[in-house]
């Protein structure tokens, strides 16, 4: 009995040293830096926790230099900075989203065959097949713009990748000329896209639409039109994100903003299945002026244990005119009583209570 209660205290010592609530401070007018000092060439990805390290993924766009004014797509071609055939996918890791290090390039474009432009990388890990799954944005370089945009998929072993391409084309999508996308993993292990298609391709009409879809088990396609929500919310809309909080499913999305500088307003859409149907339900603003990246579900000591980061690109802004330097803008999300995402005032720097296993 008493070796028994012995063992049990010293199993909730370790428990309690394993995991402490660290305060860390997150700032949004000094540049992210990794552990060594360089500038985090990291934009358009998500985050995702596994085994108690954040894992960051995102497009890695080098030292191009952006074009003057209010857009960096006023040089929309092939070769443009912002639309070269060099971008990676970065990835850091940290324990407490304060301190990060660079973990090398989990995809390499000079990997691919046939190279193109790559941007919204999205990394999940599949629990079943125990596969990291990468997905993204590619445009084929022999393509025209837009009319050529496709969703590309990569697999690895382990987080770090390097990332092997499954196909550079996803045929299984409900709806064609996909465009922006991001992942979202449900508790029960079912996977979902959220993305944009561009379903007219006229440049003067712009339908560019949001739905939700299912993926197949090994997250490697998707379901089709069968598991597809439909389009929802507003037209020419793009850089979305799905989380859930409590039994509510929430898909955020905001207005084109092409490389823009003043960054876009973000819409709360909200259901009690991931297929929808979803209501309007928040805007929740572009104080910070950046287009959403992603929103990632932390775990903190208040609460119920969850907290959701709110991240976003701040395109145009580098202080030295690179393209990979331009600043990414951080947001915590608070929620009313009825789960409304609050109104995200500006925040140039914050503090979020972060707990870590280490
Ligand atoms: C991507 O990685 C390759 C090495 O594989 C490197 O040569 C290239 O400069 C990188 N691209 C960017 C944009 O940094
Ligand atoms: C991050 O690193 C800095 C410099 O090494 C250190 O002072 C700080 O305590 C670290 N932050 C956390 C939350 O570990
Ligand atoms: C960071 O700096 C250390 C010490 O100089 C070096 O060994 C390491 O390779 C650097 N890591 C990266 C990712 O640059
Ligand atoms: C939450 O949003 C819904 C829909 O917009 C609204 O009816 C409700 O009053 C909001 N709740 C609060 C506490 O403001
Ligand atoms: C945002 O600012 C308004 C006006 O100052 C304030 O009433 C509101 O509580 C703030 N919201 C949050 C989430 O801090």
């Amino acid at each position: 009995m008493l070796k028994n209660t012995f063992i049990f205290v010293l199993a909730l010592s370790v428990w309690i040293d394993n995991s402490i609530g660290v305060q860390v401070t997150i700032s949004n007018v000094v540049q992210r830096r990794d552990i060594n000092g360089t500038i985090m060439d990291i934009h358009d990805g998500n985050m995702l926790l596994y085994d108690g390290l954040y894992y960051y993924y995102g497009a890695s766009y080098g030292l191009c230099k952006e074009p003057p004014g209010p857009t960096g797509c006023t040089e929309w071609h092939t070769g443009g900075c912002g639309f070269q055939l060099n971008h990676n996918v970065s990835l850091y890791t940290s324990t407490n989203l304060m301190n990060w290090t660079f973990a090398g390039y989990a995809f390499q474009m000079s990997t691919m065959k046939n190279p193109g432009i790559l941007f919204s990388p999205r990394v999940i890990r599949n629990y079943q097949t125990r596969k990291w799954v990468m997905w993204f944005n590619f445009l084929p370089a022999t393509g025209t713009g837009v009319s050529q945009s496709q969703n590309a998929v990569a697999i690895s072993d382990t987080p770090q990748g390097p990332f092997q391409l499954v196909t550079e084309k996803v045929t299984t999508l409900a709806w064609k000329n996909t465009g922006d996308l991001n992942l979202f993993q449900d508790d029960n292990g079912d996977a979902y896209i959220i993305y944009t298609s561009h379903i007219d391709g006229s440049m003067y009409n712009p339908t560019h639409l949001m739905s939700v879809e299912k993926l197949s088990s090994d997250y490697l396609s998707s379901l089709g039109k069968q598991y597809n929500s439909g389009f929802f919310g507003q037209n020419f809309v793009e850089a979305p994100a799905m989380f859930k909080r409590h039994d509510t499913y929430y898909a955020v999305f905001g207005q084109c903003c092409c490389y823009c500088a003043e960054g876009s307003a973000v819409t709360v859409y909200t259901s009690s299945s991931p297929l929808g149907p979803y209501k309007t339900t928040a805007n929740i603003g572009n104080e910070g002026h950046a287009q959403q990246s992603s929103v990632l579900k932390y775990r903190t000591s208040t609460g119920d244990g969850n907290g959701y980061l709110w991240q976003g690109n701040r395109w145009q802004s580098s202080p030295d005119g690179a393209k990979g330097h331009d600043f990414t803008y951080w947001s915590p999300m608070t929620f009313d009583q009825d789960g409304n995402v609050t109104y995200m005032n500006y925040t140039a720097s914050f503090i979020l209570d972060v707990t870590t296993n280490n």
